[in-house]
């Protein structure tokens, strides 16, 4: 198990580029089996995520190849089996995205229910209650579902839940419903780029599907999807906004390069509120927290609301503003395992209910700390670097499943970063 050892205190300053969308680019592997012929998909970055679900469409007799950097070729054509195993389920909840896709293309699909989660209860009543409303019969037992549907037949779906829309159920349930008969309405549907990414390479594939990207999106199914080639996916949003972030927690200027500043809009308002200077240039987003830093409040929201995969990151950046915040998750009430890391850094934190309330203090100094999940990793080396002295940061291949080469690109901007390996 790698560990980063990080000695604080260094201003971040240059450039750095925004790889390619996680979240946008496990639903669009999904995606490629609905059709017989092969994809490439471009500007696809490696990371341990990819790896779990090239692993899957692999053990179902999908031909994947990298064929250069970035680009991934998938040969859904020899696809034999139905069945997405506990083995590699178990690894990454994303792998549940073959559902819809397997249920799409042979009406039949077997798959291992996804297991706990450190950032909380992350259920997926929504998806099988759309797979149901489109007309196929859903059974549980020995920890598998098995679903399956002679046929799909479009109607009128609400996904919304507790916590408002579903990014996954809207993008499992899409899936499926391009190859249904007649016309689905999926209504409440999430607003994320990644869904809207999604929408784009299915109708590249041939399918109908209109306003994604609203509460509403339309699909008029087909009865046939075709392989897309060099489809392009999003840059990373959350990727962009950690590194904007660590501009703000290191006091630096820093440049993020090939962004989608329109997805950042959220992120953007909350930094320049903090009294971060932010500048913007085609995809380029100029981060200036040379100044001073204040408090700032968040609270999660679905998209276009601040994103809870950026709220570990905000929080490192409150534990050393001038003044008080709070920082809310209403996607995830329980995501906040961060918390006791950074108050080993010597953070002031404490939580009322469902909310930190972040006091700023003067300096943070290193320690050991463990990371807990993918962002909340992040987050604590963000926290490292801006800490006096040395931070060891634990169990990192949380945060390789969803950065690609992140220590290269904060060493680049000028941070002391290293990975270890531990035993
Ligand atoms: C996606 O997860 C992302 N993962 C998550 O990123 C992200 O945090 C999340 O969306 C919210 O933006 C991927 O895209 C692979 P949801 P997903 O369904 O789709 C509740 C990361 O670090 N809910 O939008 O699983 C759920 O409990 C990861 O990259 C139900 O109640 O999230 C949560 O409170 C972590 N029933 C809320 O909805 C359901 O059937 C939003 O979850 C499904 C979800």
């Amino acid at each position: 198990m790698d560990k980063f050892l990080i000695w604080g205190g260094e201003q971040l300053k240059g450039e750095t580029p925004t790889s390619g969308s996680k979240n946008a680019v496990l639903p669009i592997l999904a995606a490629s089996l609905l059709a017989e012929t092969p994809s490439t998909i471009v500007n696809c970055p490696w990371l341990k995520d990819v790896d779990t679900m090239v692993e899957i469409l692999d053990a179902m007799g999908v031909r994947v190849q990298r064929t250069f950097e970035g680009t991934l070729s998938i040969d859904p054509g020899p696809l034999a089996s139905h069945e997405a195993p506990y083995d590699l389920v178990r690894k990454m909840r994303a792998s549940i995205y073959v559902l819809g896709a397997l249920l799409g293309r042979f009406g039949k699909a077997t798959v291992s229910i996804p297991g706990g989660c450190v950032i909380g209860p992350r259920p997926i009543d929504l998806h099988l209650k759309g797979f149901a409303e489109l007309g196929a019969t859903i059974e549980q037992r020995c920890g598998y579902i098995f679903a399956e549907a002679p046929e799909l037949v479009g109607r009128e779906i609400f996904l919304g839940g507790p916590q408002g829309s579903s990014v996954g159920a809207t993008a499992n349930v899409l899936m499926a419903a391009v190859k249904a008969r007649g016309t689905t309405r999926i209504t409440s549907a999430a607003c994320e780029p990644e869904v809207v990414d999604l929408a784009n390479f299915l109708n590249r594939m041939g399918a109908k599907v209109s306003d994604a990207g609203s509460p509403t999106i339309t699909v008029e199914g087909v009865s046939e999807l075709h392989g897309v080639e060099g489809y392009e996916v999003i840059p990373d949003r959350i990727e962009a906004g950690t590194f904007m972030t660590a501009a703000a927690v290191t006091h630096g200027d820093v440049t993020v390069t090939g962004a989608e500043p329109a997805h950042l809009q959220s992120v953007i308002a909350k930094l320049s509120e903090a009294g971060v200077k932010i500048e913007m240039h085609n995809g380029d987003i100029h981060v200036d927290a040379t100044g001073d830093v204040g408090p700032v409040d968040v609270v999660t929201q679905t998209y276009p609301g601040f994103p809870t995969d950026l709220q570990a990151q905000f929080m490192a950046v409150a534990t050393l503003a001038d003044g008080l915040s709070r920082v809310v998750d209403k996607i995830y009430p329980n995501r906040y395992m961060h918390v006791m890391e950074y108050a080993r850094l010597g953070a002031n934190i404490t939580m009322d209910a469902n909310s930190a309330i972040v006091r700023g203090v003067e300096h943070l100094s290193g320690a050991p700390i463990m990371a807990s999940d993918l962002r909340a990793s992040a987050g604590l080396v963000l926290a490292g670097l801006a800490a006096e002295g040395e931070t060891t940061v634990l169990r990192v291949y949380h945060i390789d499943r969803g950065y690609e080469d992140i220590e290269e690109k904060l060493a680049r901007l000028g941070a002391k970063i290293k990975r270890v390996k531990s035993n």
